[in-house]
């Protein structure tokens, strides 16, 4: 979404449910929480609007008019630039946000992170939250990208995950408010049926959610989950 050309846009159709209709523009998809996203779309009938490749004065054209929703699910890839994190983090998702105010795309799902307010919640000296902004200020990147999306009048769902794992869910999701959570992990198959089941529960509408995984957790259903958290 910064300075690079849109290179390919692929269009998936699935699903035999009422899903069918709704398009989502999936950004980061090639990701690894990010493809994980776009198989459970699809897999729920949902058709799949990927931009696989960057370009912030096309992001329009890339989401374009017939999406209903946005997940975005990007990340900066870890190099020697250390604005890029603010550039991906911050801009990019500004961008999307932006895009998104003017095509009247009214629902943005964002893949954030714990801790990214981890200064107010008195946790300026875990080492997560320093080595995170230690490279290019990731957190507060993130943070600022949330505040955006929090400002824009766009139907939001921020889902701020703990350290993220490739391997199967091996627990159940504990789902917490905004500024709680400090530690912990979870699966990105979890953090992308989080993500794609906040399309569908309008309980999910307007929250910050932050979600880890314990082996201890009683099971709840997502409406359960998003219905127990509180819009500040
Ligand atoms: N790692 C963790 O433990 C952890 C914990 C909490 C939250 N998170 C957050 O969770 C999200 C997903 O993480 P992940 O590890 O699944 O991501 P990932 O595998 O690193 O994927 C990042 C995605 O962002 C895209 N991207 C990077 N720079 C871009 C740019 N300038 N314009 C457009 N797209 C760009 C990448 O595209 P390319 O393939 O083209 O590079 C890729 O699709 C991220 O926001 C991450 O910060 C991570």
């Amino acid at each position: 979404m910064e300075e690079a050309e849109i290179t390919e846009e692929v269009v998936q159709q699935s699903g035999p449910n009422g899903n069918a209709k709704k398009k989502i523009f999936v950004a980061g998809a090639t990701g690894s929480t990010g493809k994980r996203i776009v198989e459970q779309l699809l897999a729920k009938g949902f058709q799949v609007k990927a931009d696989v490749t960057e370009g912030s004065e096309r992001l329009v054209d890339a989401v374009g008019d017939d999406s209903e929703a946005v997940i975005c699910a990007t990340g900066f890839r870890p190099g020697w630039d250390l604005f890029t994190p603010w550039k991906v983090d911050n801009f990019g998702t500004v961008n999307l946000v932006e895009a998104c105010r003017k095509l009247g795309v009214n629902r943005f799902i964002l893949i954030s992170s714990i801790l990214v307010n981890g200064a107010a919640m008195g946790q300026i000296l875990n080492p997560a939250y320093i080595f995170l902004n230690v490279f290019g200020l990731t957190l507060i990147a993130k943070l600022q990208a949330e505040q955006h999306i929090r400002k824009s009048g766009i139907n939001y769902t921020i889902i701020r995950p703990g350290g993220l794992r490739n391997e199967p869910p091996s627990g159940n999701i504990v789902m917490e408010p905004e500024d709680t959570l400090y530690e912990g992990t979870i699966s990105r198959d979890q953090v992308a049926e989080v993500a794609v089941e906040a399309l569908v529960h309008p309980e999910a509408s307007y929250k910050v959610v932050e979600i880890v995984a314990r082996a201890d957790a009683p099971k709840h259903s997502y409406e359960d989950l998003f219905g127990s958290i509180k819009q500040r």
